[in-house]
């Protein structure tokens, strides 16, 4: 069964032999099967209006986890469950919970966002027992509502955790054991290929048949997460062939948690690696919170962020301030270099035709470290950066500058060091009047672009300042300034 991808869709398996290498999923959804409770707004991952949940096997278990079906290929799909909210009703009519939550709270008013709000509480509702408020909010942060509200969405979420998953009425909890065996059915080790009219879609069936899927095809497009590349179809309308989809490979999502350091797989989702990282670097899981909504961070991983060699990625900044190495791997063998060095020129990375990254070692900052990670976008939540900077320093016995590490994201072509502005920092004392020398040779480290989200002044003078905010809350800031902490 090498030509086909096998899912199931609600109850029903599927087998789909005729798939295009861009086809997504709510398009299948909407278009094929006619469930069109999934709704289309946004087409770009921002609004939730097409969430569903896609379960999959994770060391033997099975986790759902909701996420935008408009920007998911059917490519990604194989042993997985797609649930969709048309699967939540018993059969009689009867409202699950969840729905049911949603009525009695007034959670709804024109409809349209409503179908993916319920699947979005409903992957809660599976996966927290006792959301807090802040859960919840953070849950929803994917899902937008032009008309109702929140805070009666809230209260039905509050509501329905009240009721805890039971195999009486919930549609997976009675299956579970069931979709388990199916899925295992369903896992493949061979190499999945689909070809359609010109278009090819490799699913490789381990890293080593990736390695040689793209010796043999250095220009393939590798999707992992599809919150970029997803983008490329539905925005830009791009044709892409070949495809080659390497989210299902399990060599891909290790977490290794060494004497030195953590090890995190390329396709390592932002959700899954949240719990290491915030355990050993607090200050990097909070930055995991502001990336995309619950359904991107599903979705998207730490591996793409940095292949993608964008400008603003959010993790490359403080990765590279951390001192992190990234693994690259080819049918060659692998290599390893820092991955500031990754990063070459705008759209341009140190990466050889038929290289993937396989992983990330971020070492663990010593425990007299100061770190500090400053995201800056016009709102809180589910926001593009518009500057983003990462401080690493420790001093010495007398307070002097040991070793300074400065990295910035929107500033320049790349995320890039502050090399001029560490040269005036370092063996100097750490004080006001050290930051205050220091902060003019921004001007020759960077000299960044206007665009919508920020002019080049604004981001000059936002990175100086937060070198000023950096030193202040490592000296003791004033309570104003520390009002800012829960947005950094
Ligand atoms: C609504 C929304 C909000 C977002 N918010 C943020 C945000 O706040 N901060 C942020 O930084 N980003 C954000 N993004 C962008 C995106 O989520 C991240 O860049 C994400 O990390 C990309 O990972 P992915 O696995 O989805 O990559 P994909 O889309 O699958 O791939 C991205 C690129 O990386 C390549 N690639 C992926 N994996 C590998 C690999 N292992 N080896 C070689 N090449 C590879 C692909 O070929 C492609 O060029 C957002 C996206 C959306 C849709
Ligand atoms: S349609 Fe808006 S997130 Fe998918
Ligand atoms: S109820 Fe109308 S958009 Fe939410």
């Amino acid at each position: 069964m090498n030509d086909c991808i096998r899912f199931i869709l609600n109850g029903e398996d599927v087998s789909l032999k005729n798939v295009r290498p861009t086809e997504t999923l709510l398009d299948y959804l909407r278009l094929q099967r006619r469930l069109t409770g999934t709704k289309e707004g946004c087409a770009e991952g921002d609004c939730g209006a097409c969430t569903v949940l896609v379960g999959r096997l994770v060391d033997g278990k099975l986790y759902y986890e909701s996420v935008n079906a408009c920007i998911r290929f059917i490519g990604s799909l194989n042993a997985t469950h797609v649930v969709t909210v048309e699967h939540l009703a018993a059969k009689n009519g009867a409202l699950h919970p969840v729905q049911q939550a949603m009525v009695d709270c007034h959670g709804s008013q024109c409809g349209f966002c409503t179908p993916g709000f319920v699947m979005s509480l409903y992957g809660l509702w599976l996966s927290n027992d006792k959301p807090s408020r802040a859960d919840i909010e953070k849950a929803l942060q994917g899902n937008l509502c032009r008309c109702t509200g929140y805070e009666p969405i809230v209260k039905a979420a509050e509501q329905v955790a009240r009721t805890r998953p039971s195999t009486l009425f919930d549609p997976l909890e009675k299956t579970r054991s069931d979709i388990i065996a199916r899925l295992w059915a369903m896992k493949n080790t061979g190499t999945i290929t689909i070809v359609s009219g010109d278009d090819r879609l490799i699913v490789p069936g381990s890293l080593d048949a990736l390695a040689r899927v793209l010796a043999a095809e250095p220009t393939a497009t590798v999707v992992a997460g599809s919150t970029d590349v997803g983008l490329w179809v539905t925005k830009q309308m791009r044709a892409l062939n070949p495809v080659v989809f390497i989210n299902h490979l399990s060599e891909l999502q290790g977490i290794t948690t060494g004497e030195g350091g953590l090890t995190i797989g390329a396709g390592v989702t932002y959700t899954r690696a949240f719990a290491a990282i915030s355990a050993k670097m607090p200050t990097l899981g909070r930055l995991i919170d502001r990336i995309g909504g619950e359904q991107v961070r599903n979705m998207g991983t730490i591996g793409g962020n940095i292949a993608n060699g964008s400008p603003i990625g959010d993790s490359p900044p403080p990765l590279i301030a951390l001192g992190a190495t990234v693994k690259l791997r080819s049918a060659e063998g692998t290599r390893m270099l820092r991955l500031e060095d990754f990063f070459i020129d705008y759209g341009k990375q140190d990466r050889r035709p038929g290289e993937f990254v396989e992983s990330i070692f971020v070492p663990y900052p010593a425990e007299d470290t100061r770190f500090a990670v400053y995201k800056i976008t016009k709102r809180r939540d589910e926001d593009i950066t518009a500057v983003l900077g990462a401080f690493y320093l420790t001093l010495d016995d007398q307070g002097d500058v040991n070793d300074i590490r400065i990295a910035f994201g929107g500033m320049a072509g790349t995320p890039k060091r502050a090399r001029a502005v560490e040269n005036e920092l370092m063996g100097k004392p750490w004080t006001e009047d050290t930051i205050a020398a220091a902060r003019d040779a921004f001007d020759s480290d960077y000299q960044p672009l206007s665009d919508w989200r920020a002019t080049a002044e604004y981001r000059q003078l936002t990175a100086k300042n937060l070198l000023t905010r950096f030193y202040l809350e490592t000296t003791g800031a004033p309570a104003e300034l520390r009002r800012f902490e829960e947005v950094a």
